[in-house]
């Protein structure tokens, strides 16, 4: 394995990182607990907001030349609507929000602190840029889902330890498809918050 180097990527410099990103997010988010059958048409629609937000931030690992893990974040106000729309009623002002989207690893790349990497690039990012909040969603699952794997567990815990707070009153419900279904359907995703 050739040495591991970390990018952090804004402006400009982001587009060409996209279709990694993209690659990385349909790769790994077809496991559980997502189960997500990515397609073109959604990917694009979902990733127009970085491209289009002039504070985006990707996060790249690469293995010699090799992208292996990707993460991002944005504001929470360039995201989609059904993301900020929980934030109306219940939370505090979305434009005070730095959204963290994905953290995607290729499976052989974990458990050596690249995930904590990804929080710390980000959270730097949105503290320079004035933001007090950050926050992400997770998908919620039940325990007795069928398709999880046995032993594994959520990332609470792990996100506990970054500092995050669960908010089960802010819930956002976005749509894909899974491999059980015909068409996309709605999952439930709960925020977790950290001041910055
Ligand atoms: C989330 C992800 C990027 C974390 O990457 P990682 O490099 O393995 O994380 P780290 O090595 O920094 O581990 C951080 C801590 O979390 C713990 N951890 C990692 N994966 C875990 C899991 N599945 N269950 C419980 N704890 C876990 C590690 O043990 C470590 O704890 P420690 O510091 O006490 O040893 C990676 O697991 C991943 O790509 N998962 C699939 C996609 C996903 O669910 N992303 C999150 C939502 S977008």
């Amino acid at each position: 394995m050739a040495e591991l180097s970390v990018e952090v990527l804004t402006g400009p410099d982001l587009a060409p990182a996209i279709p990694e990103l993209s690659r990385l997010r349909v790769t790994v988010f077809r496991e559980f607990p997502y189960l997500y059958v990515g397609d073109a048409a959604y990917e694009a629609r979902y990733l127009r907001s970085y491209l289009e937000a002039p504070d985006s931030l990707v996060v790249l690992v690469k293995d010699g030349e090799k992208v292996v893990g990707a993460s991002s974040a944005l504001p929470l106000k360039d995201e989609q609507a059904e993301l900020q729309a929980p934030w109306q009623d219940n939370g505090p002002d979305v434009s005070t929000v730095w959204y963290l989207a994905e953290s995607v690893l290729l499976p052989g790349y974990r458990g050596r602190g690249l995930g904590v990497r990804f929080f710390e690039e980000r959270e730097r990012r949105g503290r320079e840029l004035g933001y007090d909040t950050a926050s992400f969603c997770a998908v919620q699952r039940p325990d007795n889902h069928p398709r999880r794997p046995t032993g594994h567990g959520p990332l609470d815990e792990f996100w506990k330890k970054c500092g995050y707070t669960r908010h089960p009153e802010l819930i956002a419900r976005l749509s894909w498809r899974e491999p059980d279904e015909e068409a996309e359907s709605p999952k439930d995703m709960v925020f977790w918050t950290k001041r910055l």
